[in-house]
């Protein structure tokens, strides 16, 4: 059943090219269009939306920070992510027009399940984005995106997280389009890079043994930290939870902006930083964030920088973990890989059970 894999979560892990693939299967039409023939809410309806607010718990809230990027900067539409948990019990403000984008792979979990029923009574729409066929998220929604990426047994999420990623992307581009948002050539350019992910997804799998070997040199690790600017962000709070579930090590993601207004009084000699580097783009995130990386490495961290390919890191980061070229808003779908994989291996070499990890459970059915 593990097609030879000592565990669900690494077969899952490499399942991401073809997962990733079968989420944007069916998308395009021949006219050149996006469809999305599961979503159940018409054009008009679409059009009417004023604000969206995504929820989800875990990695899927994380899937949901990397949305609002996308999706404000496609649409224009005000985003906000909230914990599903957090959301009913704060008088959140909802109208018909306003958009919950409930993310759940198992479509199972309940305190996302309360949340959209909370959003149902206030007669908010509410769109599923879930991994799970007939599940009651998706069935008590009125509208859904599947993400077809199979089966995930693991506990940890791997595939589920980059196919809600694509869900996501595909949503803000559809919205641009039906709302004239974006030009349909704009469109059209993001749709080809998606195509091209899973290979750019297959090469981060093809280069494990690197993060395996980094993972053995931190077999004795009691803490990690991880950083990023932008999508990036999510991806460094993505990579830290890996930690947390898998290897039960303190692990946290910071905006790398925020460190001088606390984290850094916890860089010690030796400590491992990961740092998801935006690529080098005009806005010059890159370079703020570099000299960010600069301060903890002079403070004696172990930086280790995720950078786009060509990007001469080794002036600033101790390892460095090249990434393929992708636009910004998508590079959380090439940047995780490395973290999952490390998250696997270090689990493994510290003799856990990864598939099932202590206390944790798949799919959480009470509040
Ligand atoms: C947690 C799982 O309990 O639920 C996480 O351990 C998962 O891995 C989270 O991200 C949310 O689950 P779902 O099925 O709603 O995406």
């Amino acid at each position: 059943k593990k097609d030879g894999y000592d565990w669900y979560m690494r077969k899952e892990i490499f399942e991401q090219p073809r997962a990733v693939a079968d989420a944007l299967l069916g998308r395009w039409s021949a006219e050149g269009q996006l469809q999305l023939d599961e979503l159940r809410l018409s054009e008009g309806e679409l059009r009417e939306i004023d604000k969206i607010v995504v929820i989800g718990c875990g990695t899927a809230n994380y899937s949901g920070l990397v949305a609002k990027y996308a999706i404000e900067h496609w649409t224009r539409i005000p985003c906000e992510v909230e914990l599903a948990h957090e959301f009913r019990y704060r008088d959140p403000i909802l109208t018909r027009n306003t958009l919950v984008v409930a993310i759940s792979q198992s479509g199972e979990t309940a305190d996302t399940l309360m949340a959209i029923r909370y959003a149902k009574l206030q007669k908010a729409k509410v769109l599923a984005i879930c991994n799970t066929n007939g599940s009651t998220i998706p069935r008590e929604s009125d509208a859904v995106i599947y993400t077809h990426a199979g089966p995930e047994i693991a506990v940890a999420s791997t595939k589920g997280f980059l196919t809600q990623l694509i869900a996501c992307y595909l949503l803000g581009l559809y919205l641009a389009q039906v709302r004239g948002t974006k030009f349909g050539d704009e469109i059209t350019a993001v749709v080809r890079e998606l195509e091209l992910v899973p290979a750019k997804v297959q090469q981060q799998l093809d280069r494990c043994e690197e993060i395996y070997a980094l993972a053995r040199e931190h077999a004795d690790t009691r803490s990690v930290l991880f950083l990023g600017r932008h999508a990036g962000f999510p991806v460094a709070l993505e990579g830290a939870l890996k930690l947390k579930e898998l290897a039960y090590i303190h692990a946290e993601g910071f905006a790398a902006g925020e460190l001088k207004h606390g984290p850094i009084a916890l860089i010690e000699e030796g400590l491992p930083v990961f740092c998801v580097m935006p690529p080098k783009g005009r806005d010059q995130l890159h370079d703020k964030m570099a000299s960010a990386v600069q301060e903890v490495r002079a403070r004696g961290a172990r930086t280790i920088a995720l950078v786009e390919e060509g990007d001469d890191a080794a002036s600033y980061a101790d390892t460095v973990i090249p990434l393929p070229k992708v636009p910004t808003l998508l590079q959380p779908l090439v940047a995780v890989v490395p973290l999952q994989l490390f998250a696997c291996e270090l689990a493994t070499v510290m003799g856990h059970d990864v598939d099932q990890p202590r206390n944790l459970a798949k799919s959480v059915t009470v509040e």
